[in-house]
């Protein structure tokens, strides 16, 4: 099937979804060779409508050549893609072991009062979807729940309007919201140097700055050092779903490759935290998963 090709049948659903179908080609193209390309693909069409529709996915289908139902299978592995409209604000809360542990079902309990829906559910005014999940990655800051991209760490019961008046309110840093940021200091694991640089803030606190290379570029990158953020620059763009190799810039050996994500099957490269533990982060650009282990 050529790209551009639509499933027969699927124009009237996209209208009916208001899906503009012409945006969803060129995401399968730009992934569409990668490792890993797939989950690029939905990754994409998640964050341009909000959600994965229907008519897109069976473009997905079409285009890729895989069944649908492996789409569909892909689609409903990961928790962080959602097959219905998501309120205007995702709240995420964390009901593994190390948040259950110091009360998250509480607080979870309290979510559903105060928006008056279950977890997994969006209230009738669209603005506020609920949801749990096993792990956030940072289970050493539980109860953790993350609304809109910001995490909110030892979250009590009694915070739980507050967190949601400010997601209500939108944007901004968790810090600039009024919760504390968790700042990370870090080090590379191969020479121990210090990686912040004081005078290159990101969100207010120094940024973590590495050697950058991703298809034959290279050059700096510094990222966020407050625990939960996505936020970076760089020297040169680096193209969402893509892949970048890190270095630490004193060193300049690459950082050590720990794993690989289980979000997105990409390299996961390590940190070492002063004081003790590992930042593992996704090395796709896009990728929200990071993990702390504090030891
Ligand atoms: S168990 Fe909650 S963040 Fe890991």
């Amino acid at each position: 099937m050529t790209p551009g090709t639509v499933v027969q049948g699927n124009e009237d659903r996209s209208a009916a979804a208001g899906i503009e179908m012409d945006e969803v080609g060129p995401i399968i193209e730009k992934h569409r060779k990668q490792r890993g390309g797939l989950i690029a693909i939905l990754g994409d069409i998640q964050a341009r409508y909000g959600y994965l529709p229907e008519p897109a996915l069976r473009m997905v289908s079409g285009q890729l050549g895989h069944p649908l139902e492996e789409i569909y299978g892909v689609a409903t592995f990961y928790r962080s893609f959602s097959l219905a409209p998501r309120g205007k604000h995702h709240v995420c809360a964390c009901l593994g072991t190390a948040c259950h542990v110091r009360g998250a079902q509480r607080i979870v309990d309290e979510l559903e009062r105060k928006l008056g829906i279950q977890a997994g559910q969006t209230t009738p005014d669209g603005e506020f979807s609920l949801e749990t999940v096993n792990c956030l990655g940072a289970c050493a800051l539980g109860p953790v729940v993350v609304a809109d991209g910001h995490y909110h760490s030892k979250v009590r019961k009694s915070g739980v309007g507050d967190l949601l008046e400010r997601a209500a309110q939108g944007g901004g840093s968790a810090e600039a919201n009024g919760a504390p940021a968790f700042v990370l200091n870090a080090c590379c694991p191969r020479c121990q140097s210090r990686l912040e640089e004081s005078g290159h803030l990101i969100e207010n606190h120094p940024a973590i700055r590495l050697d950058a290379a991703c298809r034959g570029r290279h050059g700096w990158i510094r990222l966020s050092s407050v625990y939960g953020s996505r936020q970076i620059a760089s020297e040169f763009p680096i193209p969402a779903g893509s892949v970048v190799e890190f270095q630490c810039p004193h060193c300049h050996i690459a950082l050590p490759i720990s794993s690989r994500c289980w979000e997105c099957d990409a390299p996961v490269a390590s940190l070492q935290i002063a004081g003790g533990g590992k930042w593992n982060l996704c090395c796709r650009r896009g990728c929200p998963q990071h993990l702390l282990e504090i030891s």
